[in-house]
């Protein structure tokens, strides 16, 4: 069984090759550092399955090029899977599947940790110390304790952000067309205008689909409530970042954390530190004080990885055994 992996950073290696050897199963392991995309398809010669992350194309190009070249099975490394074109990978026959959770609460605590650090300033008070500079001067934060949390999702992450944000004293309330009901014990679930209007931190936790692109855009901006902050941990595309970038300008909006970007896939994951940054939108947002952004580390723990890399290999051994597998992703009827 060859399986041939996209986007391969060395911890991916790190993570694969412990999990298999503690799987026992015999697996050839090809890692590619290239992202999937039409042009790389063809490193995936000889697989019998591909494994991709969050920034790899499974558009209708590069799946006719996997499946022209003999790749029967898709394994995502990642919960999301909005890069994937459903009816291209059944009209292909293809199996896919992906890891539906691997440690909600590290995503859930990498918010928590942007939350922390803008609130109380603490990415500038760190550069300011270093430099002798013990001023508190602009560094004035705000208590969490008492302040209002609204989380836009109440899958298994945004629960486990209700969960922690509860702890510490915040009153959550929560709006998703479906909710959990695990939700109602954590907080009240609202309609997404009364979150806008009442949270002091709005937090994103759903997915990006047609439906919440740029859900929050100019309009959404405009009914939250000034001076609040706004967290998106989930996928760019859910926020309009010119939309934001005014909103910050305006002074309406608070603070901005995000850790994911639409344009993600041209700079995340690769140091480009000695390169010119041609993504004006992206530079503009690192300019402001109140801005922190990281690169899609949300789910980047050790605990995480190693989940990751088990529930990848189960998917393999669940198709290569053509056993049932929970976590395959549903396609439509082949056309
Ligand atoms: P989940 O599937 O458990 O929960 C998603 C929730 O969003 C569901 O309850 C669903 O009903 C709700 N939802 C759907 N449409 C909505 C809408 N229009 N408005 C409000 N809520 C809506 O997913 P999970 O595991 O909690 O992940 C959430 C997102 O986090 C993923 O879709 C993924 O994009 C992102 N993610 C980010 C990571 C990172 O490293 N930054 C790592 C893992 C996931």
């Amino acid at each position: 069984m060859k399986l041939a992996m996209f986007s391969a950073q060395p911890y991916d290696r790190r993570s694969f090759s412990e999990a298999l050897a503690a799987s026992g199963m015999q697996v050839d392991l090809v890692c590619h550092e290239a992202r999937l995309v039409p042009e790389t398809a063809v490193l995936a010669d000889g697989a019998d399955a591909v494994c991709v992350f969050v920034n790899d194309r499974l558009d209708a190009p590069t799946l006719d090029v996997l499946a022209a070249q003999g790749v029967r099975a898709v394994l995502l490394r990642c919960a999301g899977y909005n890069q994937l074109d459903a009816a291209a990978a059944a009209k292909h026959g293809l199996f896919v599947a992906r890891v539906p959770a691997y440690s909600p609460e590290a995503v859930a605590e990498h918010a928590l940790a942007m939350i922390l650090t803008l609130n109380r300033h603490t990415h500038r008070a760190y550069a300011r110390v270093r430099e002798g500079n013990f001023s508190l001067e602009g560094l004035l934060g705000s208590t969490l304790h008492g302040k209002t949390a609204g989380i836009v999702g109440t899958g298994k992450i945004g629960l486990a952000t209700a969960r922690i944000l509860r702890g510490f004293g915040c009153r959550v309330i929560a709006y998703d067309p479906m909710p959990s009901a695990a939700f109602a014990a954590l907080g009240e679930a609202v309609a997404l205008p009364k979150l806008l209007a009442e949270s002091d931190i709005v937090s994103l936790h759903c997915p990006l689909t047609d439906a919440t692109w740029h859900m929050l855009d100019a309009q959404a901006l405009a009914q939250m409530k000034p001076g609040a902050m706004l967290v998106n941990t989930s996928r760019g595309g859910l926020v309009d970042t010119p939309a934001v970038i005014a909103a910050l300008k305006s002074r309406h909006l608070g603070a901005l954390a995000i850790d994911v970007y639409e344009q993600e896939s041209e700079f995340f994951f690769h140091d480009h530190s000695s390169e010119i940054i041609e993504d004006d939108v992206l530079q503009r947002l690192m300019t402001f004080p109140n801005v922190l952004v990281t690169g899609h580390q949300g789910f980047f723990t050790q605990e995480a990885l190693r989940e990751i890399a088990d529930t990848t290999l189960f998917n393999l051994e669940c198709w290569r055994s053509a056993a049932s597998c929970p976590n395959a992703i549903e396609l439509p009827p082949a056309r």
